[in-house]
């Protein structure tokens, strides 16, 4: 990995056509395997309204993002250092004001990232998924690299697609990297970006390319507490989410080194 742009935050947004494939799930894996890459990672709660990084890692939060948006507090009060090594910027549940991105949303947002000090150097941002709301597609169509996860079901991929096509239709967005969630093995992702490809259709000039897949863990034991990281502790320690991640730091770089964050805060702020 080079570290060759570290002034400049690798902006990351994870998304997906459908809620519920294990976006969450990813995006903490992946803070975790950037923090051990020797990465200052920050990763955002974007599910405005309905978050839950903090509870799924067990942290206490005592501040959101819609307090720091508000004026109620300074956004580093909301910042939470977790036991994982990253940090991560939760935001509120249950906050109907806030449940969806506006324009002001957005920019108050951007403003507020862009005035933390010190700056991360990887910044991934978890959405909602789903959402095919102008500001929201804009938000994510800002990032230097856009990863969605999605499993191979039929009706999930459906979804992938029409989300895809809205992204490039609407923001112009060509490169996409897929992360293929509860998937048996490499012959099953292979058919799966297959499929993907065709729904997304030839008519639009768009790249995608796997990343990697993850099998489904199921927990074995009741008894033990599963959270987004031991799911996957031996996946995480023969380097699954380290290659990953180098492979989302890579897509990346070219567009962190063209444009930098003036990229994602104009992109965002103008669409
Ligand atoms: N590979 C997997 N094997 C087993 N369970 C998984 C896997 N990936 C995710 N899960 C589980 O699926 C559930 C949904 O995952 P997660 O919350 O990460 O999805 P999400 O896309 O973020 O959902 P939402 O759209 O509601 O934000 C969680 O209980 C998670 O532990
Ligand atoms: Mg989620």
């Amino acid at each position: 990995m080079s570290l060759l742009h570290k002034s400049v935050p690798h902006v990351i947004a994870v998304s997906s056509g459908k809620g519920g494939v294990g976006k969450t799930t990813m995006a903490i894996n992946l803070a975790k395997a950037f923090h051990e890459l020797g990465q200052k990672t920050l990763l955002i709660d974007g599910d405005f309204g309905l978050a839950n990084i903090h509870l799924f890692l067990g942290e206490e939060s005592h501040q959101s993002l819609e307090s720091a948006l508000s004026g109620k507090c300074a956004i580093q009060d909301v910042i939470v250092q977790t036991s994982a090594g990253f940090s991560i910027l939760p935001s509120s549940r249950g906050d109907s004001s806030l449940s969806y991105i506006t324009p002001q949303v957005l920019s108050g947002f951007i403003t507020l990232v862009d005035g933390l000090q010190p700056k991360p150097e990887v910044l991934i941002i978890d959405h909602a998924g789903g959402s095919i709301r102008e500001e929201e597609l804009q938000l994510i169509a800002a990032a230097h690299a856009v990863l969605l996860v999605t499993t191979p079901e039929l009706i999930e991929l459906y979804d992938t697609a029409e989300y895809i096509r809205q992204l490039y239709l609407k923001c112009g967005l060509s490169q996409f990297s897929i992360i293929a969630n509860k998937t048996k093995n490499q012959k099953e992702m292979r058919a799966m970006m297959i499929k993907l490809q065709q729904l997304v259709g030839f008519d639009v000039d768009v790249v995608l390319k796997n990343i990697g897949y993850i099998p489904c863990c199921e927990n074995k034991s009741r008894q033990v507490l599963v959270t987004p990281l031991n799911r996957f502790e031996k996946l995480s320690s023969n380097g699954l989410f380290t290659d990953m991640a180098k492979k989302v730091w890579d897509e990346s770089t070219l567009k962190t080194q063209l444009s930098g964050l003036i990229f994602f805060y104009e992109q965002s702020l103008n669409g």
